[in-house]
């Protein structure tokens, strides 16, 4: 995927391990709308490929704005993007969405836990913007510990819209989704985006209110999978093609070993740029990117599997 020279323009410390970077095309191109709630592949100053969300109002077209957690076992990504200075350059993909907002809903709930407020603020200037009925529930440990908080308290799109849950004990907060679920329509979608504990106790509390699939969810880690029975199996690809892929390869490195270029970039199932067609056969999901319905015909390449022994597969 070609990447796009962005120039650092503006840093803010919104906490104190959350930074975030304002950036802006270095040929000095308007923006086109992304949308909302997606995601880039940021290549930092060590040269590693990450994932962000972007956090900016979608239709700006002069900069976009995305949050770092410098996280406390950085292997270089997130503690080097904590490093650049203002004038810096960073190379940006394209923006890639996982996590869209509904049609056809009558309300919109979004639920963020931390560092997870990131994707769902741009679904709120987005929501606002398109005059829908939502909410913002942001949870985090405290206030010091909580970005853009000033702007969620402050500007027209979000004061009215947000409610702020600092320092609710994880113990506490089903109770408190199970409260807000009870008072939901069925059309509402819900929407969240934080650590996999946080985003199990919403999806628990509001699918019964408002079934599965109007439960949205982002993740920023991969799922845990147990590969100990991992089988081989044959790949077909649209071109008539055909790859064994050994119990201990991912179809997508056998394709690679192969000479097939594939867009990748996780390499665990989180970002979706492996994700491909599936013409025939059984896939064994195991990605923590695609929703149920895009599951009836993908496949994230570089973890999920087969169930039968032969898959036919489109890349796109
Ligand atoms: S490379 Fe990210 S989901 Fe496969």
């Amino acid at each position: 995927m070609t990447n796009i020279l962005f120039r650092v323009v503006e840093i803010v410390d919104e906490t104190p391990d959350i930074r975030a970077l304002r950036l802006v095309r270095q040929d000095g191109q308007r923006l086109k709308p992304y949308q909302a709630g997606a995601h880039i592949d940021v290549v930092g100053p060590t040269g590693l490929l990450r994932q962000y969300s972007l956090c900016s109002p979608p239709d700006d077209p002069a900069s976009i704005l995305i949050a770092v957690k410098r996280e406390a076992e950085s292997r270089g990504g997130s503690a080097a993007l904590h490093e650049v200075r203002v004038g810096d350059h960073l190379k940006v993909s394209r923006p890639r969405n996982l996590l869209s907002i509904a049609d056809g809903a009558d309300q919109h709930v979004l639920v963020a836990g931390g560092i997870g407020v990131t994707p769902l603020l741009s679904m709120a200037y987005e929501l606002y913007a398109c005059g829908a009925d939502f909410q913002l529930h942001y949870f985090a440990r405290s206030r010091s510990e909580a970005a853009f908080v000033d702007l969620l308290e402050e500007r027209v799109e979000f004061r009215d819209r947000v409610r702020l849950h600092f320092g609710v004990p994880r113990a506490a907060q089903p109770a408190l989704f199970l409260e807000l679920a009870a008072s939901l329509t069925p059309a509402t979608h819900v929407y969240t985006c934080g650590p996999d504990g946080f985003m199990a106790q919403v999806i628990a509390a509001f699918a019964p209110a408002v079934g599965d699939e109007r439960v949205h969810v982002e993740h920023f880690v991969a799922a845990e999978v147990d590969t100990s029975s991992d089988r081989p199996f044959t790949v077909e690809l649209d071109t008539g093609e055909i790859f064994d892929v050994p119990a201990d390869r991912s179809i997508l490195a056998v394709l690679e070993e192969n000479g097939i270029e594939v867009f990748k970039s996780c390499e665990e199932g989180i970002c979706g740029s492996c994700v491909s067609g599936v013409l025939e056969g059984t896939p064994d999901h195991r990605d923590s990117c695609l929703t149920a319905a895009d599951r009836e015909h993908q496949m994230a390449l570089c973890v999920s599997r087969a169930l039968s022994d032969k898959l036919v597969i489109e890349l796109y």
